[in-house]
């Protein structure tokens, strides 16, 4: 017999079914709660609702666990690359030699943005933020797709998937060299994903730039360790648009905008202002801490704490030991790493911290390894956003596969004032 939890509603019994995922998850389907009881659930932040049911990513917070497709992180982080998982995230599984090849030819075949598009980029001024410029050209990029239906034809997809997943790429590196006033440098053939992303930034006309294979690598693991992580807020907001059947790139744009807040992706580069703050104000990130602690203060250590891990994020494990890495094959002394380990060493002591399971996330770290690799720091998020293109083409294709999906509609709780009288104008005081 399945399972279900009672509920006792002023007296009256209800039972409301349990659903359990393939890794012990366990969640009360409240779908009928409203019919069978006039009653809704209140969530604020969602901290406690599962808006879905996904096959893609699975992240235990307690113990710091996660896996794409049931391979963990680590063993992703060190044996893959950051357009195999792209594939394994999309489609399911590991892509045999065949499948890995036509994936990476597809992303070469869709390079390229239209010529036209260049216009576009010369219509922002030069202080405008490579996020604002990526969410609008992502848009703008869809319009020389006529037909970028959602669902049109299902052959198609393998091509839009491709063709968001590379195009980012060149619109990131044509917003960067526009931003500094730098002629645009096209895309190579010759060159993979990531090692290609690393020539339109830095190449210049007459000099193409060094390739090193430590700098190509620590990019890749970047980007790979942002490819996915489940119901976040921005691939929720992809989750949201795309319930509404609009396309991918349209649903793409959408995630970008939700990932440039500071408190979602737009923390790694607030982590490496906060760093460059605390040093220069002299201060070895001690004072910085107390602040941090004040909630008037208006500040937070950031990089530090996340709604789902309630122990050390697996990724920040992983890239706080590519960063030692990467600065010493580099030869590289980054006050800002000591800094770093300061506050770390310092808040995971601190009982304040200790007390609300903070920890290191993700962004701790990753800005600092941009930072060596010469990456400005108005890019930061935008590199996380190409990275995160595979997780949310994978939840886009989740939604639209799903024949019985419906629109994202949540409800609200109304606390506005009760039901009250026009008064014209001459009579208000
Ligand atoms: N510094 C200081 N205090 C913090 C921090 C922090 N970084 N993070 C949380 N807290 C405190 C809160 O003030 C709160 O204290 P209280 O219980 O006394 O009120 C308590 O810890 C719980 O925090 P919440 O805000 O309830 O946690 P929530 O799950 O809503 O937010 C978030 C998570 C947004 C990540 C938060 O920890 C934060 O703002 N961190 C800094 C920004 C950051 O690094 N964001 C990146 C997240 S990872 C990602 O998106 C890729």
């Amino acid at each position: 017999m399945s399972k279900q939890a009672k509920l006792d509603l002023n007296g009256s019994a209800f039972t409301l079914p349990i659903v359990e995922g393939s890794e012990g998850e366990k969640a009360i389907d409240v779908s009928e709660l409203r019919a069978k009881t006039g009653h809704i659930t209140l969530d604020d932040g969602y901290g406690n609702t599962g808006s879905c049911r996904s096959k893609i990513t699975f992240i235990d917070g307690e113990t710091g666990i996660l896996r794409y497709r049931g391979i963990p992180i680590e063993e992703l982080a060190e044996k893959s690359t950051f357009v195999e998982t792209a594939y394994l995230i999309i489609y399911g599984h590991l892509p045999t030699r065949a499948q890995l090849k036509r994936f990476s030819d597809l992303l070469t075949a869709h390079q390229y943005l239209h010529e036209d598009m260049k216009h576009h980029f010369v219509g922002f001024p030069s202080t405008a933020h490579p996020m604002a410029i990526l969410s609008a050209m992502i848009n703008a990029a869809s319009c020389f797709n006529p037909d970028l239906m959602r669902g049109g034809d299902a052959g198609q997809f393998d091509d839009h998937a491709a063709q968001l997943i590379s195009q980012v790429r060149t619109i990131a590196a044509f917003s960067y060299r526009k931003s500094r006033g730098l002629p645009i440098i096209y895309p190579k053939e010759a060159y993979k994903y990531t090692a290609n992303f690393l020539h339109m930034l830095f190449s210049t006309p007459y000099e193409d730039y060094e390739l090193k294979p430590e700098v190509v690598r620590a990019l890749d693991l970047i980007f790979l360790l942002h490819a996915d992580h489940e119901q976040n807020c921005s691939t929720s907001t992809v989750r949201m648009v795309a319930s509404s059947h609009a396309n991918m790139f349209a649903c793409a744009a959408a995630g970008v905008c939700a990932l440039w807040g500071p408190l979602h992706g737009g923390a790694n580069q607030a982590v490496v202002e906060m760093l460059e703050d605390i040093h220069q104000s002299g201060d070895d990130g001690s004072k910085f801490i107390t602040a941090a602690k004040d909630k008037t203060s208006g500040k937070k250590l950031m990089g530090f704490g996340h709604r789902v891990y309630k122990n050390y994020d697996p990724r920040a494990k992983i890239i706080k030991r590519a960063c030692d890495d990467l600065l010493n094959v580099m030869h590289i002394a980054d006050p800002l790493l000591d800094i770093a380990k300061k506050l770390e060493e310092a808040a995971l002591l601190d009982p304040y911290f200790v007390e609300r399971k903070l920890y290191p996330n993700v962004d701790f770290y990753s800005g600092i390894i941009m930072r060596a690799l010469g990456i400005p720091t108005e890019m930061y998020t935008v590199i996380f956003a190409i990275g995160r293109m595979p997780g949310w083409i994978a939840n886009f294709k989740e939604i639209t596969d799903d024949t019985k999906s419906r629109i994202y509609r949540p409800r609200q709780v109304y606390v506005g004032p009760t039901l009250n009288h026009y008064v014209p104008l001459h009579d208000r005081k």
